[in-house]
């Protein structure tokens, strides 16, 4: 048996394997109302088919000023319930695990008015945000948490804070767009505040399972890196977080190039220096290669993003080349002889 297909527990919710359908955006609400549509039902529930065992959805909106582009979903009022209820229920029906991610895209917003920790535009194409004053802050903290109460009567099992690519909370972690003076700006526990009291806010609402999304390295020397990170996670883990997923970038400019597995080492340094279980991201295509993070530890999950979306059946061609029988949906067992398990 792969370790790659050994079930895992995240705190009470169990996933059939490691692999995990990582967050990305869609951009298909056309209505630009943030309502879940038709799309989202068939794209999800064909990753959901193809036997993912966890499937997280694209960053959801917090608030409409907060949307990474006017198509993106959002979770910002009572009316986004009905459509998430029934993609969680898609998700769900085919034996995943639903999660989503919610976010906010402060000064990296798609829409007008944005708003971030400092007057401090991404660059020279994007707005300069409106500093947030602190009743900004303790509204968007609000946010949060309705957003999470909406999550969690739409039938979602877990959560996933976007905390990485530099949107909001990002932008409140990284010294780079946070200038502040007050307590929410300065030292790294100052600009751990905001992440702090939106994971209190959060549980005021949420008993399920936590993860948080960093960005482990800024690719900026001023920047955060992933020192200052493994003692992010340890608060995280403290705050009772179940996972930390790592990536990185997104607050700074940077050109990097990236290499089969090259944010592995991050999701292995913070699992090794805190014990806070985490997730592997980028470029993570091969099963062998997805196999190998699982079994030598070096992150509980794997994420994975493109090759998801070149092919939703991952799970089932994985299984096949790493020679595992896996439970293949009735419907298709016609074409997995080899893979299923009844
Ligand atoms: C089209 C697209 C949309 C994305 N949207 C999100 C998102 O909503 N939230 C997020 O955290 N990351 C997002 N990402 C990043 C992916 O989740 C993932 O971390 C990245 O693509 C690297 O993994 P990969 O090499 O397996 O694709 C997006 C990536 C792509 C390609």
């Amino acid at each position: 048996m792969a370790d790659l297909f050994s079930p895992y527990k995240l705190a009470e919710v169990e996933l059939k394997n490691r692999i995990v359908m990582s967050p990305m955006c869609t951009y298909s609400c056309t209505t630009r109302d943030g309502v879940a549509k038709r799309w989202h039902h068939i794209h999800y529930g064909a990753r959901a088919s193809g036997q993912v065992g966890m499937i997280v959805v694209e960053a959801t909106a917090v608030s409409p000023e907060g949307r990474i582009s006017p198509v993106d979903l959002g979770l910002w009022d009572d009316k986004h319930i009905a459509g998430m209820q029934e993609l969680a229920e898609t998700i769900k029906s085919e034996g995943s695990v639903a999660a989503i991610q919610l976010g906010h895209a402060g000064r990296k917003a798609g829409v007008p008015d944005a708003v971030g920790p400092s007057a401090v535009a991404f660059n020279e194409r994007t707005q300069v945000p409106r500093e947030m004053t602190v009743e900004d802050i303790e509204e968007t903290i609000l946010s949060f948490s309705q957003a999470a109460r909406r999550a969690k009567t739409a039938g979602f099992d877990v959560i996933e804070l976007h905390g990485a690519h530099g949107y909001l909370i990002n932008q409140f972690l990284s010294p780079l767009a946070n200038k502040r003076t007050d307590s929410y700006g300065g030292t790294l526990e100052n600009r751990y505040r905001l992440l702090n009291q939106v994971i209190q806010q959060v549980k005021q609402h949420w008993s399920g399972p936590l993860m948080v999304r960093l960005s482990v390295e800024e690719y900026h020397q001023d920047g955060n890196h992933p020192g200052d990170y493994v003692t992010i996670a340890q608060w995280l883990k403290q705050q009772g977080v179940d996972l930390a997923d790592c990536s990185s970038g997104g607050v700074a400019q940077a050109r990097i190039k990236p290499f089969p597995g090259y944010q592995v080492p991050y999701a292995e340094k913070l699992r090794r220096e805190t014990g806070i279980a985490t997730g592997a991201v980028g470029l993570i295509t091969s099963p062998l290669q997805a196999e190998e993070i699982v079994a030598n530890h070096r992150a509980e999950l794997v994420f994975l993003g493109r090759e998801l979306l070149r092919n939703p059946n991952w799970p089932l061609y994985a299984a096949r080349e790493l020679g595992v029988k896996i439970k293949v949906p009735d419907q298709y067992q016609a074409g997995w002889p080899t893979v299923n398990a009844d």
